[in-house]
């Protein structure tokens, strides 16, 4: 199978990358590097010893989708690129709806074409808004669409319109796959998460603290109704999430007549931000210094995936803990206190 994997050189692409050229599948990327680093795609070849086809473009260019698709034959696309700065799409709303939805439409023309309709897109458990506690942990039933920021609002729209492009056109095999919160790194140390400037999430601060490189962590509120009072999330390992997509590539590649899947990628665990921290120390052996401050305005208490409809479909589950996460992520960081930028 030949893969266009577009967003390919980010954070959770990357490692996809590598999961696809492992299970061997033929990729080829396109990225713009808007958040991303060319070297990302360098070190997974070098990790696998295989080569990508690597495209610098826009995906809201359709010339350039119409090259992509015009050289070797492309089975299955993975949509990845994307906006994701969830304040930032609050200060910026039209930025995220030009990249994440018109960007996904330029693409879906692109792909109808092209005559290719299989197509993984990375949505988020932002859909499910501010869940009650009743629906924890949360199916893919649950209520969603009651959306906080224009991100979120963003990965709904593209959802609702996949549903309808399927409703139209049944053919289609399309996989929307509702990420929980993805951390951790390749157990290389060599590939992993690269944030620009101060990072928005939890685990790149925590190992930023933890090498020095700032001085504490705030912790966002320590008044929640959670086990001790700091918000929980269902932190997933990008190496099990990576190999949940070549599980649904060939889910999807097994059912030729047509689908439409709805998936929670998680753990099904939850936990919260001092489980976090105290795990991180253990793991890298370093204190991770922190404050209580305010709720951070937004932040959901709890959440956490029922992943039970993704482990009875592809047969796939997360096989990482919270242990490994955070040890995997000290391994990238440690070696790599500049990320990409300094080798
Ligand atoms: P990332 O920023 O590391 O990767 C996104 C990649 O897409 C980058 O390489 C960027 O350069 C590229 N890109 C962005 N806009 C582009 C465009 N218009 N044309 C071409 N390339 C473009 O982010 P990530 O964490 O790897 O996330 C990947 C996808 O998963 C995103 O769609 C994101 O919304 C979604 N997601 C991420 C998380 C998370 O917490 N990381 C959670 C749920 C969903
Ligand atoms: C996790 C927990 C914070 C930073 C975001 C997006 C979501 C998805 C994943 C893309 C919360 C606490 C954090 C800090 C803290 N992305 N925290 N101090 O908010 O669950 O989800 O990323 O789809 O859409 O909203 O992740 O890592 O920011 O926060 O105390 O410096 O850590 O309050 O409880 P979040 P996060």
């Amino acid at each position: 199978m030949h893969v266009l994997v577009t967003g390919g050189a980010g954070y959770i692409g990357s490692h996809t990358c590598l999961s696809l050229l492992e299970s061997g599948m033929d990729v080829t990327v396109i990225d713009n590097f808007c958040n991303s680093s060319p070297e990302a795609l360098q070190r997974v070849q070098s990790l696998t010893g295989r080569s990508i086809r690597v495209i610098e473009a826009d995906v809201r260019d359709a010339e350039a989708l119409e090259t992509v698709f015009s050289g070797p034959r492309i089975d299955a696309v993975i949509h990845f690129a994307g906006l994701k700065a969830v304040g930032e799409s609050v200060a910026k709303p039209m930025l995220y709806y030009d990249n994440n939805v018109a960007g996904t439409f330029t693409l879906l023309q692109a792909m109808q074409r092209a005559n290719v309709s299989t197509l993984v897109f990375s949505s988020s458990a932002t859909v499910y808004g501010d869940p009650a506690p009743e629906h924890l942990p949360l199916k893919e039933t649950a209520p969603c669409g009651i959306t906080h920021s224009p991100y979120a609002t963003s990965k709904w729209t593209v959802e609702r319109c996949l549903a309808d492009l399927h409703a139209a056109q049944p053919e289609w095999r399309i996989a929307r796959l509702r990420y929980f919160n993805p951390v951790g790194a390749h157990s290389s140390g060599r590939i992993g998460e690269n944030p620009s400037g101060t990072p928005n999430n939890l685990m790149p601060f925590v190992s930023q603290v933890a090498c020095g490189a700032r001085p504490k962590l705030s912790i966002f509120g320590d008044d929640y109704p959670t086990h001790d009072g700091t918000g929980v999330r269902d932190y997933i390992h990008v190496m099990d999430l990576a190999e949940g997509h070549v599980a649904t590539l060939k889910y999807l590649a097994s059912h030729p007549q047509g689908e439409l899947l709805t998936l929670n990628l998680g753990t099904g665990q939850g936990c919260s931000v001092l489980d976090v921290v105290k795990t991180f120390e253990t793991a890298s052996g370093r204190p991770v210094p922190y404050e209580i401050v305010p709720r951070r305005p937004g932040d959901v208490p709890a959440y956490y995936a029922d992943p039970s409809q993704a482990q009875k479909l592809l047969h796939w589950r997360a096989t990482r803990s919270l242990r490994d996460m955070c040890a995997d992520t000290w391994r990238w960081q440690a070696a790599n206190p500049q990320g990409y930028d300094h080798r």
